[in-house]
């Protein structure tokens, strides 16, 4: 079932591991010494992975977690901490980070440990966040003298409110996965030994569905962040006009009316 070499062979990576399970992949974030610190490597080794697998038409899912005590630490403080201003605005590190919004597939994030900083920030890139009881998160970049900067005071504001935000982003100081699963920065909480079954289980369920329609559901509610209500809503009646563009609206329309299961195929 599990097909490494074909989602572009894993052994290409360094830092990260991608198994393929179709109808669903999973990729571990693996650099557990340095609690997958999100290096410049380990970014582009991500984008390029999640770029073979959202051309890869067998998959329907991606689920994200990290090897180790963490999903990730945040970016990696070791390659960041002698840099200029300037410098840092050449290299322009957030670029990898930017193209991963393009991904149009369902990406879990299955938090397994810290989500710190950049590691967050992923998480919250990512459309739907599972942890483990264990886990826990936070925006401690106040702490190194700087602040969030791969869309955590924007995204951790949108998801817990502007007080919680604020709380946990001037002190620095990490929220619980209870906390989180209070404040809808994550979906559910589960024992730490069926995080990665439970998102898995739930990539599968997403697989089930058609395809088409998935990329754009996410991509309509994606624009509730983007836009005021009425464009919101003029751009989801256009998605949801154009599936009916679709091979599988026909069927799964007809599979409802002939009381059967459908037969996506992702036309
Ligand atoms: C580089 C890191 C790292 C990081 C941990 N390590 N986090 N290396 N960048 N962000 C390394 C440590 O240096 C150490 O390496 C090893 O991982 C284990 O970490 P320890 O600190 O020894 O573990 P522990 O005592 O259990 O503490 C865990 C921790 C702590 C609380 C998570 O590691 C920590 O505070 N990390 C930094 C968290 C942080 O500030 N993140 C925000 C980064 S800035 P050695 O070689 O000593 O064993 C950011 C900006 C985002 O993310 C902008 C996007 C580009």
């Amino acid at each position: 079932m599990t097909d490494s070499a074909s989602a572009g062979g894993s052994e290409r990576y360094e830092t990260i591991e991608v198994e393929r399970a179709v109808p669903v992949a999973l990729v571990r974030l693996n650099r557990p010494q340095a609690l997958n610190a999100l290096s410049t490597q380990l970014m582009e080794e991500l984008l390029d992975a999640l770029r073979r697998l959202d051309r890869d038409e067998e998959v329907r899912a991606v689920v994200l977690t990290g090897n180790g005590r963490a999903f990730a630490a945040g970016a990696d403080i070791r390659e960041m901490a002698e840099r200029s201003a300037v410098e840092m605005e050449l290299e322009d590190r957030f670029a990898t980070w930017d193209a991963i919004r393009s991904i149009k597939k369902p990406l879990i994030a299955a938090v397994n440990g810290y989500a710190l900083g950049g590691g967050c920030e992923l998480a919250m890139m990512c459309d739907i966040i599972i942890a483990a009881e264990t886990a826990t998160f936070g925006q401690p970049e106040i702490a190194i003298g700087v602040i969030p900067g791969a869309g955590g005071t924007q995204r951790l504001t949108r998801a817990v409110g502007k007080s919680a935000a604020m709380e946990m982003i001037l002190t620095g100081d990490p929220i619980s996965a209870r906390r989180a699963l209070e404040l809808g920065l994550v979906s559910r909480v589960v024992a730490p030994e069926v995080l990665l079954d439970e998102a898995l289980r739930l990539a599968r369920r997403i697989a089930e569905r058609p395809p088409v329609a998935v990329r754009l559901a996410k991509d309509a509610v994606n624009r509730a962040f983007e836009t005021t209500l009425s464009e919101g809503l003029a751009y989801e009646r256009r998605n949801f006009y154009l599936l009916f563009a679709t091979e599988d609206q026909k069927e799964g329309m007809r599979a409802f009316m002939e009381k059967r299961p459908p037969q996506f195929r992702g036309r």
